[in-house]
Parts: C-alpha cells; sequence; structure tokens
C-alpha cells in the first residue's frame, strides 16, 4: 500500500477498506507515515467525511493503538461518562461520587483543560495531596473498595490519538465530525468502559456551536459504541452558557462540594441527576429513569454521596480538611466584582469568552505546557433568564494580580442585558440510536 494512493481515494470521495484504515492509523502511530502526509489525509476527511464503516474502522484502529484497558476484574458493569468539552462544566466531580454511591461502580479516566474548556483532572488536583497518576492495579483495587476513582489517562491509552489530535490542532482539522467521533470514542473503548453516556454540548462554548451538527456527531458517536459492542447513548445538552456559577479549579471544587451538600446551582444539579439517571440505567441499578433518579436524590439528599466524594479524595491521598472547610480552597488575592451598567434582563452569557477571560486569569492553559493558578476564575451570580439591577454584581472575578482591566472588558462585552429572553433548554435531546 502507499500512503498517496489513499490521500488521492479519499480526495476523490471514495471510500476507505477497514484494511488501509488500519495501515494508515498502524504506519502513523509508528512514525512510518510523516506528519505531511497525514495532515493530507486529515483535510481529505475533512472535506469529503467518511462513512459508518469507515469511522468505526478508524475508531478501533485508533482504540488498539496501544493499552486496553481490561476492568473486568471490577465486579459489575462499568458506565463512563464523557463531555465533548465546556466551561465551568463541574458534573464528573459530582457525578462519579453520586452514581458510585448508588453502586455503579466508576473507574473513570479523566483528561486536562485546553483552551477555554477546563478539564477534570485539573480541578482534581486543585485539592492539595489529591494524586492522579495511579497505577492500574491500583486504580482496580479502589474501584473494587470504594465504587470510585478518577485518575489521569495512562500515557499509553490510543497513542495514536494523541498524536492525530496534536495534528488536527495545528492544520484546522479539529472540527471535523468523524475525526471528533473516532477520537473520543477511541479512547473511551480503550479505557475499558462496558457502557458509555455521552454529553454532547452544543452552543458558543462547544465544538458544536448548532444543535444540528451536535445531533450528528452524537448519532455517530452512538452507532460506533454499538457497532464496538458497548452501550451508549448521548445527551445533547446546551453550552451557550456556561454550567453553574463557577469557572476555575478551587471555585469549582468549592461547587460540586456546595452540590453535594445540596446547595448547588439549579442547572448543574439538574444535568447530573439526568447524566446520572442514564448511568445507573445502563448499569442496571435501576429499571426506569424514574427510579434511577429517585435513587440518586436519596443518596444526595441523605449525604451519602458527600461522604463517597470524601472517601474518593481520601484514598487518592488528598487532604480531606480542605473538603471539609472549603474556604481554604479560595486563596486569590483578589476579589472584584464586575457590576451591572444597567437594569434588566440577563439574555447573553456567551460561554467560551467567559471561559477565556478564566483562562486570562490563569484558571486554563493556551498551550499545554502552561502552568495552572488554582485560585482564580470567576464566579457566576447571574445566568440567563435572571433579572439585575444597576450596580447590582455580574460576576466576581478571583484573581492574583489586581489588573484585570482586560478581563474585564472581556466579560463585559460577553454579558448581555435586554428586557425578555427566551431561556435556552438545559438538554437539547435525548439520542439513544
Ligand atoms: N475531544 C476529543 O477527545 N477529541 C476531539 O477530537 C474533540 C474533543
Ligand atoms: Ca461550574
Amino acid at each position: 500500500m502507499r500512503t498517496v494512493d489513499l490521500i488521492e481515494k479519499k480526495r476523490n470521495g471514495g471510500q476507505l477498506t477497514q484494511q488501509e484504515i488500519e495501515w494508515l492509523i498502524k504506519g502513523y502511530t509508528n512514525d512510518q507515515i510523516p506528519d505531511y502526509q497525514m495532515s493530507a489525509f486529515m483535510m481529505a476527511v475533512y472535506f469529503q467525511d467518511m462513512t459508518d464503516e469507515e469511522i468505526t474502522a478508524m475508531t478501533l484502529a485508533m482504540a488498539h493503538s496501544g493499552e486496553v484497558i481490561d476492568l473486568s476484574s471490577i465486579d459489575g458493569i462499568k458506565v463512563d461518562k464523557h463531555s465533548t468539552g465546556g466551561v465551568g462544566d463541574t458534573t464528573t466531580l459530582i457525578l462519579a461520587p453520586l452514581v458510585a454511591s448508588v453502586g455503579v461502580p466508576v473507574a473513570k479516566m479523566s483528561g486536562r483543560g485546553l483552551g477555554y474548556t477546563g478539564g477534570t483532572l485539573d480541578k482534581l488536583e486543585a485539592i492539595p495531596g489529591f494524586k492522579i497518576e495511579v497505577p492500574e492495579a491500583e486504580f482496580i483495587r479502589l474501584v473494587n473498595e470504594n465504587q470510585v476513582a478518577v485518575i489521569g489517562q495512562s500515557g499509553n491509552l490510543a497513542p495514536a490519538d494523541k498524536k492525530l489530535y496534536a495534528l488536527r490542532d495545528v492544520t484546522a482539522t479539529v472540527s471535523s465530525i468523524p475525526l471528533i467521533a473516532s477520537s473520543i470514542m477511541s479512547k473511551k473503548i480503550a479505557a475499558g468502559a462496558d457502557a458509555i453516556v455521552l454529553d454532547v454540548t452544543t452552543g458558543e462554548g462547544a465544538f458544536m456551536k448548532n444543535p444540528e451538527d451536535a445531533r450528528r456527531l452524537a448519532k455517530t458517536m452512538v452507532r460506533i459504541g454499538k457497532l464496538a459492542k458497548r452501550q451508549t447513548m448521548a445527551v445533547i445538552s446546551d453550552m451557550s452558557q456556561p454550567l453553574g456559577e463557577a469557572i476555575g479549579n478551587s471555585l469549582e471544587v468549592v461547587e460540586a462540594i456546595e452540590t453535594l451538600q445540596g446547595n448547588g446551582p439549579a442547572d448543574l444539579i439538574e444535568m447530573c441527576y439526568v447524566l446520572g439517571s442514564q448511568m445507573v440505567v445502563l448499569a442496571n441499578k435501576a429499571d426506569s429513569l424514574e427510579e434511577a433518579r429517585q435513587l440518586l436524590e436519596e443518596a444526595l439528599q441523605s449525604g451519602r454521596a458527600f461522604e463517597k466524594f470524601k472517601t474518593m479524595i481520601a484514598s487518592q491521598g488528598g487532604d480531606v480538611s480542605y473538603i471539609e472547610a472549603p474556604e481554604k480552597l479560595l486563596t486569590a488575592q483578589y476579589e472584584i466584582p464586575v457590576l451591572a451598567k444597567e437594569s434588566g434582563v440577563v439574555t447573553k452569557l456567551v460561554a467560551n469568552e467567559l471561559g477565556i477571560a478564566a483562562m486570562m486569569l490563569g484558571a486554563g492553559r493556551r498551550t499545554k505546557d502552561d502552568a495552572i493558578d488554582y485560585a482564580v476564575g470567576l464566579k457566576l451570580h447571574k445566568k440567563i433568564g435572571d433579572h439585575v439591577e444597576a450596580g447590582e454584581a455580574l460576576v466576581t472575578i478571583y484573581s492574583n494580580t489586581s489588573n484585570v482591566a482586560e478581563v474585564t472588558a472581556l466579560i463585559e462585552q460577553n454579558i448581555e442585558i435586554g428586557a425578555t429572553v427566551v431561556e435556552p433548554p438545559l438538554i437539547h435531546e435525548m439520542i439513544t440510536e
């Protein structure tokens, strides 16, 4: 086989065979195919698309390009949850202990944030002592003992995706549905879950800016999951405004603690119940979504979910005194309010731009080697549809520098106040096939 022939075939709109796709992925992972040829191939896919058969072949080839985790020594049906990315998306910190506290084993490998999107690992590392590097045997022991562990992805999980993602990032080929679907699903399959709940976000803060693209991505991933024999469903959720009220690592840990104590923002807790109910049903711990939701509400209200969170933090080396006194996590030197200039109703809170504002303060990375300041970020006091009076605080900036003029200007440009607004739905659609 010659790489140039495969590029030409895709460029002309042809369909590659499973053997051709496996050969390409293997050759690229082993450094036998150079970046410039793979770039040309990715651009051809970007314009010509792929069939379901091609996407499935590519996903499986990427999943098997490195280690495939075997979770069979953990009892029960292992359900993973994955979000396609958001701003202030604190759900994993809450969902992992919440569903574990009703008996669903959660063996979760999470990622870091990049650009305006946050990552669960960075948030967990805001808790002093918390270890995200855990050997596989220890990871399995923790899940068998506590029903929950959240760790960093092993270095050799889907190495083809690691190389391809870095290449796509610099060749303007990230936002292609077959490439995103294969990237996400290859990691989920390699991470060993039996069933997968996908949170496909849409809106300004998401890869998929409109619900039609999000639906296509969701349907594609659900089909791949089924072809790979993993029960898979997707929730299409709104990311036009940030989820919850906190954006930033320590701020989101505090938000997770408050939510697990029953005092969370309404949209965040609802999102956790919606995704969590799907996980509980897929794990066969309830016969219906209604029954699953009741189990989760009971676990949250009784304090069992919060106890599970403390167990999870302690067993991965985290200092639980910070969970019991979360104000100790909020060490930013300055807390600076952004005030409303007029009275009215909040009509816009542009998620990605607010994510960028948090990143500029140091809460996120511009490039993957940037250091993070866990203490900084934003706290939103108003969400879309809320009434505000002129002079009231819209947002508090948590900063370690007093010069926040640029960040303030960006926030002001991305919050609109008007007369009336139709509030965006939290959930657009559920996709089960
Ligand atoms: N997340 C991923 O893991 N891969 C993509 O391509 C996009 C989002
Ligand atoms: Ca949040």
